[in-house]
């Protein structure tokens, strides 16, 4: 059998983070600039069912029989096998090379999980469709994080920018006129699930404070779509900022995030705000094309570990491979 691959890309959700838990509206763009890269082959000195898995990325060097059961490949491969309806897996070798990084609010546990389900499904010569890839990979995140929205899945099995609302069919974003985003990592590394944990805590304390909240973030997701469905693209930066105030008031953001916010509104950025989980992880920026180099090294400056620039806009193809 040949060896098969296949990839996914990272993501940032540019309005609506935590609020998506409560059943309010995000968006999500795929950034195709960092990708989940998985390669399949045959592994025939090896008895069917052991399956080795390497990752210098992910920094992951076993075979899944050593992996404990609640690891997220564990899980990954025995929802494979059920989804497919085979008794057993043949002797395969996996390397998975990712430059998404980890816990910093690109999604890189997602796309790892999708890039994945989509190689060993070709290899096995029965591929799974986007709507099985994007609902597996949602099992996994919800035996790992607890309680996920299902927007990260979502936005990297389809590689689209997406309106999405927990318990609806999403929405593919037609955007009308493409926008480019400077992404600046803090370097601080935090579980989303802690800080999921930490907003429902906060929630049970407060209900009526945080619902409010979590109603004014989905307004802004909500003229957000209208805004990139007609092109209104100078809206979207007060949206972010108003979006990151109201991140600050449910407690997510940090001193690093909102130190790197204001350094990207300083140079110039249209709009800024913490993206993800939050306390580390990411910031996005909303720049004009020809000013985003300028933004970014100025977020270098600022004390960015790592910053992308990336243009949203609607692709022909998901990119898959
Ligand atoms: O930090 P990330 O990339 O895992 O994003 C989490 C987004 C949340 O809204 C905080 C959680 C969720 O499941 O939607």
């Amino acid at each position: 059998m040949p060896a098969i691959s296949a990839s996914a890309p990272g993501k940032s959700i540019l309005f609506g983070e935590h609020a998506v838990v409560y059943g309010q509206p995000a968006i999500a763009v795929p950034v195709n600039q960092v990708q989940a890269r998985v390669v399949v082959q045959a592994d025939p000195k090896s008895q069917p069912g052991e399956i080795s898995i390497s990752s210098s990325s992910i920094g992951l060097n076993s075979g899944l029989v050593s992996l404990p059961e609640e690891h997220p490949f564990s899980i990954l491969f025995s929802r494979l096998q059920i989804e497919l309806g085979i008794p057993a897996l043949p002797a395969m070798r996996l390397s998975i090379h990712s430059t998404i990084p980890m816990a910093a609010g690109l999604g890189s546990g997602a796309a790892v999980s999708i890039a994945i389900l989509r190689a060993v499904s070709r290899f096995l010569g029965m591929p799974l469709d986007n709507e099985q890839i994007s609902r597996m990979a949602f099992e996994v995140e919800k035996r790992y994080h607890g309680n996920p929205s299902g927007i990260d899945n979502t936005v990297i099995t389809y590689a689209q920018p997406v309106y999405y609302q927990r318990g609806q069919p999403f929405t593919r974003l037609k955007v009308v006129t493409p926008f480019s985003l400077v992404i600046a990592d803090t370097g601080i590394r935090c579980l989303t699930s802690d800080v999921v944990g930490d907003v429902r805590q906060s929630h049970d304390r407060n209900p009526n404070v945080m619902d409010k909240i979590f109603e004014a973030i989905g307004d802004i997701s909500r003229k957000a779509r209208q805004a990139i469905e007609t092109g209104q693209n100078k809206v979207l930066g007060t949206l972010m900022n108003e979006n990151h105030i109201l991140l600050q008031q449910l407690g997510v953001s940090s001193d690093g995030l909102d130190c790197l916010a204001t350094a990207a509104l300083d140079a110039g950025a249209e709009g800024a705000k913490m993206c993800g989980a939050g306390r580390g992880g990411i910031i996005i920026a909303l720049v004009p094309e020809k000013e985003a180099t300028r933004v970014a090294k100025a977020l270098d400056q600022a004390g960015s570990v790592r910053t992308i620039i990336t243009h949203v806009e609607n692709r022909k193809q998901a990119v898959t491979c």
